[in-house]
C-alpha cells in the first residue's frame, strides 16, 4: 500500500513538466463555449477546431453552422469568449486563448513556446442574413487570427479564464501564476502582471470563472491556505479595477 502511494507520487513527479491535455474532456483547463447574440462558439480539442454557429438561432439547420481549423496544431485552446453587447456592425469576432502544450511539441510552427491569447475575425463581405435568404450554407473561410500574442515567461497552467469587456474591446486573462489585460484592436498589446502580489498577503489563488464589466473584473476561484491549515483551499471571489489589474474587493 505504502510503495503504491510512493509510486504515484513519484510518477506524479516524473510527468510533471509535461504537459500532455487530454482532448475529450470540455470542462478541463478552462470554458470551452461562449455566446452572444451574433455567434456561439465551442472549442473542439480533439478534432482541433471551432464550431461556430451563427444566430439567429431560431433556424435549427446547420446551414448556419461552420468550422475553423486551428492555426496551428501544436496548440491546445483552453478558452474561447466573446463580448455580451459586441458591436452587430462590425465584422464577427471571438477570443481564444491558450497553451502550446510541452508533451506535443517545443515550439509551434512560428517558433513560439508557453501560454497565448488572440481573435479570430470573420472577414466575409455577406452577412448572415445574406446566407438566410439565399438558402447556402455559411463558410468559416473568412475567418483569420488576428494579433495573437504569446507569454512565455510562465510554465504550464492548469486552468486559464478569461473574461471579455462587454464590449469586446478587450480581455482579462487570468492564471494561477499571472494575470494580463489584452488589446486586440489598433495598437494590439497585453500587459501582464505576476498574479501571487495582486491577491491579499501574497496568497496563491486557481482562478476557475470570471466575467467583466467596463469598470470591474469578478473572479471567483480557490485560495490556496498555508501549509498548517487543515483546509487545502478555501472557494473565494474577488472584485477587481480592469484600469490597473488590482483588487477592489
Ligand atoms: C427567426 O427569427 C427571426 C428574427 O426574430 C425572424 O425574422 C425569422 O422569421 C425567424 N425564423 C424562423 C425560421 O422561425
Ligand atoms: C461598430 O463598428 C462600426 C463598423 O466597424 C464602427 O463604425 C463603429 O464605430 C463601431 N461602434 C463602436 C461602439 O465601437
Ligand atoms: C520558452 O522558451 C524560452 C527559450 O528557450 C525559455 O526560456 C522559456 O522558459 C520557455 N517558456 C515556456 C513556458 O516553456
Ligand atoms: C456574397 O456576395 C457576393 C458579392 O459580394 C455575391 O456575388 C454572392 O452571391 C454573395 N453570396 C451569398 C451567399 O449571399
Ligand atoms: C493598449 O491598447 C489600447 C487600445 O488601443 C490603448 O488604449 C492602451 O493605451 C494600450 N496600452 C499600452 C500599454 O500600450
Ligand atoms: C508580497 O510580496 C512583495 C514582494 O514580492 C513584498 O514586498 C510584500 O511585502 C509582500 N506582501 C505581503 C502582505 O506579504
Ligand atoms: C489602482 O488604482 C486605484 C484607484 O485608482 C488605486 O487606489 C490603487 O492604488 C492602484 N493600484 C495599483 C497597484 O496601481
Amino acid at each position: 500500500m505504502w510503495s503504491l502511494l510512493l509510486f504515484l507520487v513519484l510518477n506524479k513527479y516524473t510527468v510533471y513538466g509535461d504537459f500532455n491535455p487530454g482532448t475529450s474532456n470540455y470542462d478541463a483547463y478552462g470554458v470551452k463555449i461562449a455566446v452572444n447574440n451574433m455567434l456561439l462558439v465551442e472549442a473542439q480539442s480533439a478534432a482541433a477546431t471551432f464550431l461556430v454557429q451563427f444566430s439567429p438561432y431560431n433556424y435549427t439547420r446547420s446551414t448556419l453552422q461552420c468550422t475553423i481549423d486551428y492555426d496551428d496544431t501544436t496548440h491546445y485552446v483552453y478558452t474561447v469568449g466573446v463580448g455580451f453587447y459586441q458591436n452587430t456592425s462590425a465584422y464577427p469576432y471571438f477570443y481564444f486563448a491558450g497553451e502550446i502544450p510541452n508533451g506535443w511539441a517545443a515550439t509551434d510552427s512560428s517558433g513560439h513556446n508557453g501560454t497565448f491569447i488572440g481573435i479570430w475575425v470573420n472577414q466575409d463581405p455577406n452577412n448572415t442574413q445574406s446566407y438566410v435568404n439565399s438558402q447556402q450554407s455559411i463558410s468559416c473561410d473568412y475567418f483569420q487570427v488576428e494579433n495573437l500574442q504569446f507569454i512565455s515567461t510562465y510554465g504550464h497552467q492548469e486552468f486559464f479564464v478569461v473574461a471579455i469587456e462587454p464590449y469586446g474591446q478587450y480581455a482579462i486573462g487570468m492564471a494561477t501564476d499571472f494575470i494580463f489585460i489584452y488589446y486586440p484592436f489598433s495598437s494590439s498589446n497585453i500587459t501582464l502582471k505576476q498574479s501571487t502580489p495582486v491577491w491579499p498577503n501574497n496568497a496563491t489563488f486557481h482562478p476557475l470563472a470570471a466575467d467583466a464589466t467596463g469598470t470591474f473584473t469578478v473572479v471567483a476561484g480557490l485560495l490556496k491556505n498555508s501549509a498548517q491549515s487543515q483546509v487545502r483551499a478555501t472557494p473565494t471571489v474577488y472584485v477587481l479595477r480592469n484600469s490597473n489589474l488590482s483588487i477592489l474587493t
